[in-house]
Formats: C-alpha cells, sequence, structure tokens
C-alpha cells in the first residue's frame, strides 16, 4: 500500500479533533442529564454547548472540504461489500453529527436558553424562540446518539480489525493526524 498515502492532512485534522470532541461531549451528555452531577451539572451543561457549537461548525466545514476533496479511494485488496459497507457507515455517520449537532444547537436556542461561549464572541441566536420546535428537537437529540454510539461501535471495530488483523494499510488512511511524508 506504499502508494496510497490515504487521507490528505485537513481530512485527518477534521477527523480527529472530531473523534476528540465527540468522545467527551458523549459523557457529558449523559453526566449532566443524570442525578448525581449536581455541583458540577452548570459546568458541564456550559461545556457540551460551547463543545457543541465549535463541533457544528466543524461537520459543516468538513462536509464542505470532503465534497470538494473526495476520499482516497479504498484499495482493490479491499473485497467490494466491505467497501460498499464502509461507505454506508461513513455517510451515516456525517449524517448523524449534522443532526446531533443541528438538533443540539436548535433545542438550545428555540428553547430560549443562552450557549455562553457563541455570547462571548457575539453570535446571536440564529433560530426564533419556539417550545415546540425545542422539545421535538430534544427528542430527536436523544435518539439520534443511540443511533451515533452504534454506528461508532462498528466504525471502530471495523478500524481495529484492520489495524491489528488485516494489517492492510486502511489504518494508515487516516492515522496519524497528519498526514506522513511520500
Ligand atoms: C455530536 C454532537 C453531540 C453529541 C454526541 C451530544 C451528546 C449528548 C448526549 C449523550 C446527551 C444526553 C442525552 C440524554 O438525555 O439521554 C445530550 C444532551 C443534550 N445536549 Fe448534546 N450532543 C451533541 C451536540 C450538542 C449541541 C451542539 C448542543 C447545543 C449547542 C447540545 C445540547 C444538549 C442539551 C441541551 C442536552 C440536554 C438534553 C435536552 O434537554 O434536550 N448537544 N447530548
Ligand atoms: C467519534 C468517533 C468517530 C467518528 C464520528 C468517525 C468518523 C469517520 C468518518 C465519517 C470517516 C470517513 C472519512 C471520509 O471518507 O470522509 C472515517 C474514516 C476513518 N476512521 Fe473514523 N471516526 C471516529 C472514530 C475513529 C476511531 C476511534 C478510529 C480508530 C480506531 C477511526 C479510524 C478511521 C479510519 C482508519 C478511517 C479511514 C477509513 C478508510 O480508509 O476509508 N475512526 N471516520
Amino acid at each position: 500500500m506504499a502508494a496510497d498515502r490515504g487521507y490528505g492532512t485537513v481530512a485527518r485534522l477534521f477527523h480527529w479533533v472530531t473523534v476528540l470532541l465527540v468522545f467527551l461531549m458523549i459523557p457529558a451528555g449523559i453526566a449532566m442529564t443524570s442525578e448525581g452531577f449536581g455541583d458540577i451539572r452548570n459546568e458541564l451543561f456550559i461545556f457540551h454547548k460551547g463543545a457543541g457549537a465549535v463541533l457544528l461548525v466543524l461537520v459543516l466545514l468538513r462536509v464542505a472540504w470532503r465534497l470538494i476533496r473526495p476520499a482516497p479511494p479504498m484499495p482493490e485488496s479491499v473485497p467490494a461489500a466491505q467497501r460498499r459497507l464502509a461507505r454506508w457507515n461513513h455517510v451515516l455517520l456525517y449524517a448523524l453529527l449534522v443532526v446531533m449537532t443541528v438538533s443540539g444547537y436548535v433545542r438550545v436556542v428555540a428553547g430560549g436558553f443562552p450557549i455562553e461561549l457563541l455570547e462571548a464572541f457575539g453570535i446571536p441566536p440564529l433560530v426564533p424562540e419556539n417550545t415546540d420546535l425545542a422539545n421535538r428537537m430534544s427528542v430527536l437529540h436523544k435518539f439520534s446518539v443511540y443511533a451515533l454510539m452504534a454506528f461508532i461501535g462498528a466504525h471502530i471495530a471495523a478500524a481495529s480489525y484492520h489495524a491489528f488483523i488485516a494489517r492492510d494499510g486502511i489504518a494508515g488512511r487516516m492515522w496519524p493526524p497528519f498526514r506522513p511524508r511520500a
């Protein structure tokens, strides 16, 4: 796979910053909506909303970048069925990241709540208050996270298979976060 240098540095950085934020936001989201975290609930909410707003911008930029810079073709050594599965999992991961970040943003802003980080930068709410819309987004947000976790699980299982069992160079298409020199 020497000729396959994998994803470019921009795509890799988008991928790994997203991973970092999502892996912080899922536990923060679960903790802030659970009993027993009363002391730090406010801080968790402020962190979750702020990191979520950053992620929303990142995800939109990432999707735009992906549309102008298509993924490097997968090597023929990967069976066609596996390539199709991987492509669909990636499409669903992107779709779920958009659904999660947009539903979270709309849930908060339409509910009339602040996003402190955006306020600090003087960015006004982009959606008018609407309790009914906020409630529907809340339900979408809470249920979509299960789908996101399931597809992330399948994705990590596949990546680990390629890295540790097949050792076919697929993991190196996205790791490390900077594309190594040729
Ligand atoms: C990929 C991005 C995101 C992930 C993985 C995520 C994850 C979660 C999780 C796991 C919960 C707990 C769900 C439950 O109650 O069972 C939650 C709740 C929540 N999230 Fe997010 N979240 C994301 C983006 C956002 C964004 C962008 C915002 C707002 C700017 C946001 C605001 C909220 C709020 C307010 C709740 C409390 C539940 C509610 O009242 O609707 N989230 N999130
Ligand atoms: C929040 C968790 C994650 C999300 C949302 C995510 C999302 C994605 C997406 C959407 C792609 C497709 C890139 C494209 O074609 O534009 C991708 C590729 C990739 N991811 Fe992840 N990922 C996550 C975690 C991980 C982890 C933890 C690993 C390593 C164990 C990993 C390894 C890879 C690899 C190796 C590829 C390249 C696959 C290929 O060559 O086609 N990902 N990821």
